[in-house]
């Protein structure tokens, strides 16, 4: 997986962020498997909970591009250690089958496969034994 167009996509988006509350800003860079890239920044609200985060919403435009394989998504932000993506983004991730997952800061990297960030994401789910 060469990370690098993702990782730059992933800074340029997170300037386009609307984080007034948290003043944390966030980007996502998502490649589809026809070569697409898709990008997210993170969406706040005054009511908190209703905030999006950035990983979500490259996510939802891929998707609504008609986008339904993807090699990896990059997520950055300015953090002391990489940035970590919420367990609500973890499951949204597995539910594509986002199969990499980049985190970075400004200085350094982890990469991760999707069953280590979220292992069994859909094992007995729906499952009824039938
Ligand atoms: N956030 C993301 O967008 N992605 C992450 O991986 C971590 C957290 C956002 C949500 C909220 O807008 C802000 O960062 C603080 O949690």
């Amino acid at each position: 997986m060469e990370w690098n167009s993702l990782v730059e996509a992933a800074w340029q988006v997170r300037e386009q962020a609307y984080a007034p509350y948290s003043k944390f800003a966030v980007g996502a860079a998502l490649l589809a498997a026809d070569g697409r890239l898709f990008v997210g920044s993170n969406v706040e609200n005054l009511s908190y909970g209703l905030s999006q985060c950035a990983e979500r919403v490259a996510i939802g435009a891929a998707i609504a591009a008609g986008a339904r394989n993807f090699l990896g998504m990059a997520v950055v932000a300015d953090t002391r250690v990489p940035v970590s993506p919420c367990g609500a983004c973890r499951q949204v991730l597995a539910e594509f089958g986002v199969p990499r997952v980049l985190l970075a800061n400004r200085s350094s990297h982890l990469e991760f496969r999707l069953e280590e960030l979220l292992p069994r994401a859909s094992a007995g789910i729906l499952d009824r034994g039938e």
